[in-house]
């Protein structure tokens, strides 16, 4: 049954301390590794649905018609999954994060997208069954249903590969997202995890990523930032060093990353937190803590005058209005 005409939900990227680069099975998004996110406040999706006169699905992204093979494709995945062959959607988009630059746009855009459909369609408000669906338009999105810190355990089919609530406490810990890059990346993440997974050393990195969730587990229980920042960069540079390792090896760093990663290994030798992790772009996010992000982003912002550098701390979940 059709409860209501038009449903607006908004949902937060999440960046991962733990990464999922990796699919078990690449249809349903299932990872070859649990990980483990925090979602942001600063950076979300806000979606409005309605059923479109056209009886096609349509995706109007930041006011502009744009191409949507993507979410067609996450909507008859949907049709088929759920059984409700629902008619032609129009997904009226908003994305207050950067489309396609590794700041996220996939895990806030489909979180947002699921939470619309489910309320459109009516169907269970359930957190579980609703990360299971934005897992299918993109792994990340799995996570950014739940606020501050959220796990996905990597499960074994469609059914057992969810995320949920990790740690629900604000622990204090700062972002500085350094915006070397707003253009859209030339390697998608779902095609750069293909190739990485290929790689000699991939076997080893998963490993160890399992590893590296359970010390992650307990130094976000302890609110322990520089544990946490020191098991974050080690996986995410494990992450990017697969790709360059691989048959057909490629690299999201450019020259103005390896400069913010040097000054941030700078930083923390001369005594302030500050971690790096990065995701699947040039763009770097700089783990530190309250108390030291305005030192440190005063620091940043001198020695890198023409960048943009924004805080995050965690955000919410999915939400309505
Ligand atoms: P990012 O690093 O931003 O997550 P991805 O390549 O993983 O980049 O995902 C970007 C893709 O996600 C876009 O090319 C588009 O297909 C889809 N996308 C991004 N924002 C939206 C949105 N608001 N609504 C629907 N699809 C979106
Ligand atoms: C590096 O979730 O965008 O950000 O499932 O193919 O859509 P698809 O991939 P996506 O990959 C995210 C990769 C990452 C790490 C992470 O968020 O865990």
């Amino acid at each position: 049954m059709i409860k209501q005409a038009k449903v607006r939900a908004t949902a937060h990227t999440n960046i991962a301390l733990i990464k999922y680069w990796g699919k078990a099975d690449v249809s349903l998004n299932i990872p070859t590794t649990s990980s483990l996110s925090m979602t942001l406040d600063k950076f979300y999706t806000t979606t409005e649905l309605s059923f479109d006169a056209s009886g096609q699905d349509r995706l109007i992204l930041n006011g502009e018609g744009t191409d949507a093979t993507r979410v067609k494709g996450f909507l008859d995945l949907v049709r088929q999954k759920t059984g409700q062959d629902f008619p032609g959607l129009l997904i009226d988009s908003q994305n207050h994060v950067p489309t396609a630059a590794g700041l996220a746009s996939s895990a806030s855009s489909f979180a947002a997208l699921t939470g619309a459909l489910v309320r459109l369609l009516d169907l269970p408000e359930n957190d579980r069954e609703m990360s299971r669906i934005a897992r299918i338009g993109s792994g990340s999105a799995s996570r950014s249903i739940f606020g501050n810190f959220a796990i996905w355990n990597k499960g074994h089919d469609d059914a057992s590969s969810y995320a949920e609530p990790f740690y629900d406490e604000d622990i204090g810990l700062s972002m500085i997202v350094a915006e070397i890059s707003q253009k859209e990346k030339k390697m998608s993440s779902t095609r750069g995890m293909q190739l990485a997974q290929k790689a000699p050393s991939y076997g080893a990195w998963v490993e160890k990523s399992a590893r590296q969730l359970k010390e992650m587990k307990s130094a976000v229980q302890a609110h322990d930032i520089e544990q946490i920042g020191l098991i974050a960069q080690d996986n995410a540079l494990g992450m990017h060093e697969q790709n360059r390792l691989c048959p057909e090896p490629f690299d999201y760093f450019i020259d103005e990353t390896r400069q913010v990663l040097a000054f941030t290994e700078a930083c923390y030798r001369s005594g302030l937190l500050a971690f790096a992790t990065m995701d699947a772009g040039p763009n770097v996010k700089i783990i530190t803590d309250k108390a030291s992000e305005t030192e440190l982003l005063a620091r940043f912002k001198n020695e890198f005058p023409n960048m943009a550098f924004e805080i995050a701390h965690a955000g919410g979940g999915l939400s309505y209005d």
